[in-house]
């Protein structure tokens, strides 16, 4: 199992780091806050803390030692090809489940989440004569209905019940174009497959969300505008997209936007009032290559696209597409593999976290408060309810003089300290009189159950 070492620019000492490392035990008191940047935490623990995904993919080639960082260091899987239409039945109606059942069951075991990769994708991995079932049909179109019903149904009713996120339709759009890509779908039934396969989805998966997922080559684009132009419209027609799906390759030979760019692109897609994902993120270490520390570089580049993405509230979560270097599909993918070694993620082929892990890790704490600063919050607003009235009596003082304690042992880090004063507090609370005493009690205690102080 990796530990995080000083390699790589990472500033926690390797002697130290498997200790602080160990998973979030749950049933204890927390160990330490990875809401503060440079926290000593994994990124699943800094994603959990945040309330985002962090994930990764699997597929059913990865050694043992790669599965154990998918399980250490992320809380989402999706499957890198298992889930396809044609990786999971090569022919019409001709399933095999396994490889797709083993990773589901993966992500079970581990207590990840899992995204559905992918329903409908028009551009590869379909079965090898889905397009010569459809054309031999007397009604193309009613074939193609009744052959995307049972797929879904197929899919949604194996896995339906583990799959929190579905990526419905996959790459709708043209390359590097602003009108719907030419495919098997579209051909068949015409723009109105994409309002089918959602309606579909949603009959099916009723409590899923369901994702619209697309590549763009450049930020801003005329792609990304045409992107969001047809989120609106499908929703506005009521079709039920929830959220919007950006691959995030950052190929070798395009060029790479600047954080401002990526914020205010992601921005622009959640004002259509979706929830967002960065789904397939990966970073081509060709831009860094003139560069005297790449790595450093693409740790920032890395840090910039999340901190993009925890900047905008609908965003929810990121996927990194691949676990270490050695295994990504940019070196084999034409034209990207001219780029090889493209070295696009976030653990080295050691298994070896790069100096781009502690980047985005921290780059997650930003969208979590720290416990300190929690308990600054409660301190002040304990003080208002008193000014306002609302909380009376000489144990409001006790309530906030044990809060203010708290708030000071957990900058120390002293956390059962911090637990027992807030257990004080709350008891302070509910002996005052006034209308807010409930609402203090709670503040005080949703402070604890952050802390997991009843765990002990
Ligand atoms: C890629 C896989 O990583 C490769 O193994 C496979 O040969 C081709 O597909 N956009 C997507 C992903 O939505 O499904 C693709 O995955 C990468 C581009």
């Amino acid at each position: 199992m990796a530990s995080i070492s000083a390699r790589g620019g990472l500033l926690v000492a390797a002697a130290t780091a498997a200790a602080l490392l160990a998973p979030a035990v749950s049933g204890a008191i927390v160990a330490r806050d990875c809401a503060r940047p440079g926290a000593a935490c994994t990124i699943a623990e800094t994603a959990r803390r945040a309330g985002v995904h962090f994930g990764a993919i699997a597929s059913t080639g990865q050694s043992d030692a790669e599965r154990a960082l998918l399980a250490e260091h992320f809380t989402s899987v999706t499957a890198e090809n298992a889930m396809k239409w044609g990786e999971i039945a090569p022919r019409v109606g001709n399933y095999g489940f396994a490889d797709a059942d083993e990773i589901a069951a993966f992500a079970e075991t581990n207590g990840m989440r899992l995204r559905g990769h992918t329903l409908a994708w028009g551009v590869m991995q379909m079965p090898s004569d889905l397009a010569s079932t459809v054309a031999a049909a007397a009604d193309p179109a009613a074939r193609m209905s009744e052959l995307l019903g049972e797929h879904f149904g197929t899919m949604v009713g194996r896995y339906g019940a583990r799959v929190a996120q579905w990526d419905v339709v996959n790459e709708p759009l043209e390359v590097a174009g602003t009108v719907l890509a030419k495919n098997v779908f579209l051909d068949a039934l015409g723009p109105g497959y994409l309002g089918l396969s959602f309606a579909l989805a949603r009959a099916l998966a009723p409590g899923a969300s369901l994702y619209l997922n697309e590549y763009v080559l450049s930020w801003p684009s005329p792609k990304l505008a045409a992107l969001r132009t047809l989120v609106g419209n499908l929703r506005a027609g009521g079709v039920p997209i929830d959220g919007v799906g950006i691959q995030g390759h950052f190929y070798p030979f395009f060029p790479l936007p600047d954080r401002a760019t990526m914020e205010q692109e992601l921005r622009a897609i959640a004002d259509l009032g979706v929830e967002i994902e960065i789904t397939e993120l990966d970073v081509s270490s060709w831009h860094f290559r003139d560069d005297p520390d790449p790595l450093a570089r693409q740790a920032a580049f890395f840090g910039d696209v999340v901190s993009a993405c925890m900047a905008v509230p609908s965003c929810r979560g990121i996927t990194t597409w691949g676990i270490q270097d050695g295994d990504s599909w940019l070196d084999h993918a034409p034209p990207f593999d001219l780029a090889a070694p493209n070295d696009p993620l976030l653990f080295d082929r050691d298994l070896e976290p790069k100096p781009a892990y502690a980047a985005v890790r921290d780059a997650i704490a930003t969208r979590a408060v720290p416990f300190e600063d929690e308990a600054w919050g409660v301190f002040r607003r304990v003080g208002k309810l008193r000014r306002d009235g609302l909380l009376r009596g000489p144990s409001v003082r006790t309530a906030r003089r044990v809060v203010r304690r708290a708030a000071q042992m957990l900058r120390a880090e002293r956390f059962a300290d911090a637990c027992d004063r807030l257990a004080r507090g709350v008891r302070a609370a509910n002996e005052a009189t006034g209308p807010a005493v409930a609402e203090a009690a709670e503040a005080i205690t949703a402070l604890r159950l952050g802390l997991r102080c009843d765990e002990a």
